[in-house]
């Protein structure tokens, strides 16, 4: 059951989708909708995300990186928006993740944040954003805080810097969300994404990686592409809640990227992707159709057009003569 509360506009009431309640001669071009009547809403919080592993409930997680799409993901009841670092490839066109600066994120923080009235949301820490001083690291953690409205960081990684790291960033009061298995920012160590944990020594670097990120504070850990086998001895042996990206059922919640499941991302996909919707070819269509009505002049219509009331239509030829023209 989705956590809004919906509830009919009353008569001439309307909504703008920033808590402001619009009087009818405000609200051309918005018409009837429903609102949602945010005084029942219930923020997500890290101590409520722990509390879903004990109770045995599933952690819902996906990425946003603007305003509409955060509303979207928000208004449908996912429990964690991550803006997260793949916004280099699936929004701004990187070959990776390895480009996307600290201005990026939180450019795109901001929107989602303003958008989001339930959902924790986590910012992704870029590359090179945590790989220098402990200060630097801790301020550039603190922006997502503070510039961009976020709850929570995520950093990859779990190496013995990175802990101390981590470490630091708890201490000053931000929660921080681990992510072991493929990381994508080691890209050019890795040479390719592929699955992690398939062999005897990496699967004990991943299962050593999450215990020791739990140890140094993380309130969560993402597990990404990893045999499931592995994603279930994790799971069991953290306290803390595993969100899982193709590392099967049995992690305490599941992610994925909002262009993935929706079909907005173009061309090769992972495997672990389920696409619930094609939006590109959705989307395709109606701009086809836009174009087609331009061309042939069915757009636009009476509907989407403005007039002068009357006496003024007459007087416009007059208007216009008077005029004065451009030296
Ligand atoms: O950047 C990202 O979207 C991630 C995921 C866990 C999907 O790191």
């Amino acid at each position: 059951m989705s956590p809004w509360e919906i509830r009919r506009k009353k008569a001439g009431e309307s909504h703008n989708g920033f808590g402001l309640y619009l009087n009818p001669d405000e609200q051309a071009g918005w018409g009837e909708r429903e609102i949602m009547a945010e005084d029942t809403i219930t923020k997500v919080t890290v101590p409520a995300l722990k509390a879903k592993k004990e109770c045995g409930q599933k952690i819902t997680a996906l990425t946003a990186y603007d305003f509409p799409s955060a509303r979207v993901v928000d208004e449908a009841g996912v429990d964690l928006i991550l803006v997260g670092d793949s916004l280099g490839m699936v929004v701004l066109g990187y070959e990776n993740t390895v480009p996307v600066t600290m201005e990026e994120m939180l450019h795109h923080t901001r929107a989602v944040t303003r958008a989001v009235r339930r959902a924790l949301v986590v910012g992704d820490m870029p590359y090179f954003s945590f790989h220098l001083s402990r200060d630097e690291t801790v301020r550039n953690a603190s922006r997502f805080l503070k510039e961009g409205g976020a709850a929570a960081v995520k950093v990859e990684g779990a190496s013995a810097k990175r802990l101390k790291l981590i470490e630091a960033m708890v201490e000053a009061e931000i929660p921080v969300l681990g992510h072991v298995g493929l990381t994508p920012q080691s890209i050019h160590h890795l040479g390719r994404f592929k699955v992690r944990g398939k062999c005897r020594e990496e699967a004990r670097q991943i299962l050593d990686g999450a215990l020791n990120l739990e140890r140094a504070g993380v309130f969560a850990v993402v597990l990404e592409c990893i045999p499931q086998e592995l994603a279930r001895e994790v799971t069991k042996r953290l306290r803390v809640p595993t969100i899982g990206i193709g590392a099967g059922p049995h992690c305490n919640g599941q992610i994925l990227v909002f262009h993935d499941l929706t079909g907005f991302t173009t061309g090769y996909l992972p495997k672990f992707v389920k696409k619930y919707l094609d939006l590109h070819e959705l989307l395709g269509g109606a701009v086809r159709d836009y174009a087609r009505d331009v061309r042939s002049g069915a757009f636009p219509e009476e509907a989407h057009s403005f007039h002068l009331p009357a006496a003024e239509s007459k007087a416009l030829p007059s208007w216009l003569r008077l005029r004065k023209r451009r030296p």
